[in-house]
């Protein structure tokens, strides 16, 4: 299973707003619609933002669209994933045309995923229970995942490992898509509410955090919302704290705090499977990361090894 596929010169994306119930797809057959599909969620995560980015450059190529044009366009639909930036930046200064650029990035990602389990999976003991936050899986990548391809790797490695998944308020990337990975690989797995993890961690229930990144910067990472609780909590209790994630997801040029946080429509926080559960007009602040300060980060898994914050 890919989370996107380049096909009879189509991106075909996995729609992930209609999982764990139903495994769609969405074609993508021009740039906007893959800018679309970003903005709408059918594709997120970090490194699958990134990927889908470079063959939305693709498609604008073969459309005969002015290409500085469009890195604009792409550029504009999510903020704060930096590898969407990296992923248009990369196919503007690549040598070779947009498509072949945009497959080599395809694959570069199946292959870092892949060892940055490897290296990951040896912080992992057999009989750990690793809480994780989000989704950084198969679904945030091409496939594998970051963290979830630590946990993919340690369990392939012969150490048994259960995993504790946040439910990640308010689009439920832990409930939806998080558990649903992890059933599938029959890595045995359990649901929190986040508001549970500190609780969880006080009674000797976790032994270590893995999450993924959206942006690794000076002093810090920035996360999907909630990230920065889970740090403090683990933090507390002594529990290691790992941040896995390839090196497109690096920004060395600025400080995490200068990152974009991308605030997102109120609704998602109004209403809960389709009803409201506030008065009507509610005011809400809804900003969908936050950013662990490097003090809390005991080290980031990447492809080529296991490094400190920067
Ligand atoms: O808003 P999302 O679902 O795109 O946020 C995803 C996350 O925060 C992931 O943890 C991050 O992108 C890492 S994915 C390997």
């Amino acid at each position: 299973m890919k989370t996107l596929e380049w096909e009879d010169n189509k991106l075909k994306l996995i729609d992930q707003r209609k999982l764990p119930d139903e495994l769609t797809y969405v074609w993508c057959d021009n740039y906007r619609d893959v800018i679309v599909a970003i903005k709408n969620m059918t594709v997120r995560g970090a490194p699958a933002i990134g990927v889908a980015a470079g063959f939305a450059m693709a498609l604008a190529d073969l459309e005969g669209v002015d290409l500085q044009m469009a890195a604009k366009e792409v550029k504009a639909a999510r903020p704060t994933a930096v590898n969407l930036f990296w992923a248009v930046d990369r196919v503007l200064n690549s040598n070779e045309d947009a498509l072949s650029e945009a497959l080599k990035m395809y694959e570069e990602d199946m292959a870092t995923n892949r060892a940055i389990g490897k290296y990951g999976a040896e912080i992992i003991d057999d009989g750990d229970t690793v809480l994780t936050h989000c989704n950084a899986g198969a679904l945030a990548c091409v496939d594998y995942g970051t963290a979830l391809g630590v946990f993919r790797a340690a369990r392939d490695a012969g150490k048994n490992i259960n995993v504790i998944c946040d439910e990640t308020r308010p689009r439920g990337q832990g409930a939806s898509l998080s558990v649903w990975e992890m059933q599938q690989e029959n890595i045995p797995v359990k649901l929190i509410p986040d508001v549970a993890s500190g609780y969880l961690m006080s009674q000797g229930m976790i032994d270590k955090v893995v999450i993924g990144a959206d942006r690794i910067a000076k002093g810090g990472v920035v996360n999907k919302v909630g990230s920065f609780m889970v740090a403090l909590a683990a933090k507390h209790h002594d529990i290691p704290f790992y941040v896995a994630a390839p090196y497109s997801t690096f920004d060395n040029e600025i400080s995490i705090f200068d990152t974009v946080i991308e605030e997102r429509d109120g609704d998602e926080v109004r209403y809960y499977g389709g009803a409201r559960i506030c008065p009507e007009g509610t005011e809400v602040i809804n900003p969908a990361f936050d950013i662990t300060p490097k003090e809390l980060i005991t080290g980031i898994i990447t492809e080529k090894g296991i490094i400190d914050p920067i």
